[in-house]
């Protein structure tokens, strides 16, 4: 295969053909057959990698970390706490001085807007680890999730119930947009997604087929291969809560939902962290037809593609 992504960032999935999402894909697939196997590469030996978090995570710090610290490379973890971004020094020296250490950046925090001037002024490949608008590598690995269940994610139906607006659903509307998967956002009209990304994604969908709802009716789970949810808090959006347990305590994914899908071989997935109760009961998430540790899983395998492609020759 000709096509290269070295050098790429990978900040909203926008600017990547459905052959490049392919290729990812089927890198991590590969990469995951690999590491079942106990094949050990050192395709990162040489490499460093910074990691800067302004909000907290577990897997995808710990997916990118091990990712990449497994193949030899040197991951550096720099919270707010340790460097300056856009505090004292501006965002741009940051910028400038981390291409200038590192050979990739991997940034999880507030403003996408962040996460673009890093690519702009680092010249390495900056990775967007989640925004408040988008979660990349998270919709990444959850195709890749619904593919191992039912060998395409093209013509499934995902059925997202919960915060439609959040950077989840966002990611998921274009991944599933590009690749033809049938998307439906099942949420109350006060959190639907914005106009701008709906008319960013419906030509894209128009191309691959895939049919984008968006919806307060819960009755729209019927026939959905997959449901989907995430938590109707996200970080930093805590003074929120008790509006969003008022709007989104009917769109609950429990046993009922499961059920309304009419379909024995619908899974259940969900990006974690879960706050079981809230946006999902714990005998789904923790039942047969979750997948979620799968796709926790699955996140290490997808980054590390991601790494590979933009950085490995
Ligand atoms: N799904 C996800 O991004 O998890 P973390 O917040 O733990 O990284
Ligand atoms: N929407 C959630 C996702 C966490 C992985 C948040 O932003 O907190």
């Amino acid at each position: 295969m000709s096509l290269s992504l070295i050098g790429r960032s990978f900040l909203t999935l926008l600017d990547f053909t459905p052959e490049e999402i392919r290729y990812l894909l089927d890198l991590a697939k590969k990469t995951k057959a690999d590491t079942k196997k106990g094949k050990i590469h050192r395709r990162f030996e040489g490499k460093t990698l910074a990691l800067l978090f302004e909000k907290r995570s577990t897997r995808t710090r710990c997916a990118f970390e091990t990712a990449f610290g497994e193949e030899g490379g040197h991951p550096v973890f720099l919270s707010t706490a340790d460097i300056q971004l856009g505090g004292k020094e501006s965002l741009e020296d940051t910028a400038r001085v981390l291409g200038r250490m590192f050979s990739a950046i991997q940034f999880r925090g507030f403003k996408q807007e962040t996460a673009e001037t890093l690519a702009k002024y680092s010249n390495v490949p900056v990775y967007n680890g989640l925004t408040d608008l988008y979660h990349p590598t998270q919709a990444l690995a959850d195709i890749m999730t619904l593919e191992e269940s039912f060998g395409t994610a093209k013509g499934k139906t995902l059925c997202y119930m919960g915060d439609g607006r959040n950077n989840v659903a966002r990611s998921l509307m274009v991944i599933c947009s590009k690749l033809g998967a049938h998307f439906t956002i099942v949420t109350p009209p006060e959190l639907n997604p914005d106009e701008k990304l709906r008319e960013m994604t419906a030509p894209l969908a128009k191309e691959s087929g895939a049919v984008i709802t968006v919806t307060p009716d819960i009755n729209a789970v019927k026939g959905a291969d997959a449901v989907y949810t995430d938590v109707w808090i996200s970080m930093g959006e805590e003074e929120k809560r008790a509006e969003r347990v008022r709007l989104l305590s009917p769109y609950q994914v429990n046993q009922k939902i499961m059920d309304m899908t009419g379909k024995s071989g619908s899974i259940f997935l969900h990006c974690l962290p879960a706050v079981k109760g809230e946006e999902v009961t714990a005998d789904v998430i923790d039942g047969p037809r979750s997948k979620a540790w799968d796709q926790a899983e699955n996140r290490k395998h997808t980054i590390k593609a991601v790494m590979l492609a933009t950085l490995v020759r």
